[in-house]
């Protein structure tokens, strides 16, 4: 696939408003969540399309855990679902799927179904699919930050010698590149704990659309708005 000097080579998206779009037409919020499912393969394929190289989707926040019972038990559920589903799909487009978030919160049925997924689609070399899952970036940069603390305490690090670039080498998004643009659907405009310290300079992307009505056309526009930014990190 071409991959033009301006393709972002990650995208980031906060699939959010899976609530509101059931309830605007009286259903439930577990409906809204079955109907964002689909969204998710369109945006794979669509990135896969357009040359991106990395994509990371935000499924569930450490914060999520808040919900009711009943709606984290829809969307384990889901996840359940997607991960035994897709693992085909993910293949014949070789796909790399890697995870990140608090995994020892999730199930052990799930956790493992993940780690299955991860080492079956370790060797492809397409797109990278990251997930977070469970996932929220203090508490990323926080075990970051403890394990520079224990490295130090044994003696394998000098404190003088952390810097940003091994600083993020301990991040769960390890060896990722920063994501270039960040998208959030349902009209909110927050980062709500994702990827903190990975979106310092990333370009910010808000549509009113709600995830369960995102598609392939609406990712190639933002990526064709993304392509027209003029990114200057500071300088002039
Ligand atoms: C996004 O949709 C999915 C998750 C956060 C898991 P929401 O469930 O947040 O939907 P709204 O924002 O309430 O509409
Ligand atoms: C962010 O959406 C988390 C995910 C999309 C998984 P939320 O709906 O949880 O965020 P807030 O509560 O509106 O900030
Ligand atoms: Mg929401």
């Amino acid at each position: 696939m071409s991959e033009s000097k301006l393709t972002p080579r990650h995208v980031a998206i906060i699939m959010d408003g899976n609530g509101r779009w059931a309830q605007l037409r009286g259903r439930e919020r577990y409906y809204g969540h079955m109907q964002g499912v689909e969204p998710v393969r369109a945006a794979v394929r669509a990135a896969i399309r357009r040359g991106v190289r990395y994509l990371t989707l935000y499924a569930f926040s450490t914060e999520n855990w808040q919900r009711s019972p009943d709606e984290v038990e829809t969307l384990m559920g889901l996840l359940r679902q997607y991960l035994k589903s897709d693992l085909q799909e993910l293949q014949k487009n070789n796909v790399r799927i890697r995870f990140i978030g608090e995994r020892d919160m999730l199930a052990p049925d799930i956790t493992a179904a993940m780690a299955k997924l991860e080492a079956d689609t370790a060797g492809n070399d397409g797109l990278t699919l990251c997930v977070a899952l469970s996932y929220g970036s203090r508490q990323e940069i926080v075990s970051a930050v403890k394990k520079a603390a224990a490295l130090v305490k044994k003696g394998d690090l000098q404190a003088e010698d952390i810097d940003a670039k091994m600083f993020s080498e301990m991040l769960y998004t390890q060896a990722m590149p920063d994501p270039d643009l960040v998208i959030r659907t349902s009209g909110e405009q927050r980062v709500s704990n994702y990827l903190l310290w990975q979106i310092a300079y990333s370009e910010l992307f808000f549509t009113k659309t709600l995830w369960p009505d995102f598609n392939k056309d609406e990712l190639t526009a933002i990526i064709n708005d993304f392509k027209t930014r003029e990114r200057r990190y500071g300088k002039n």
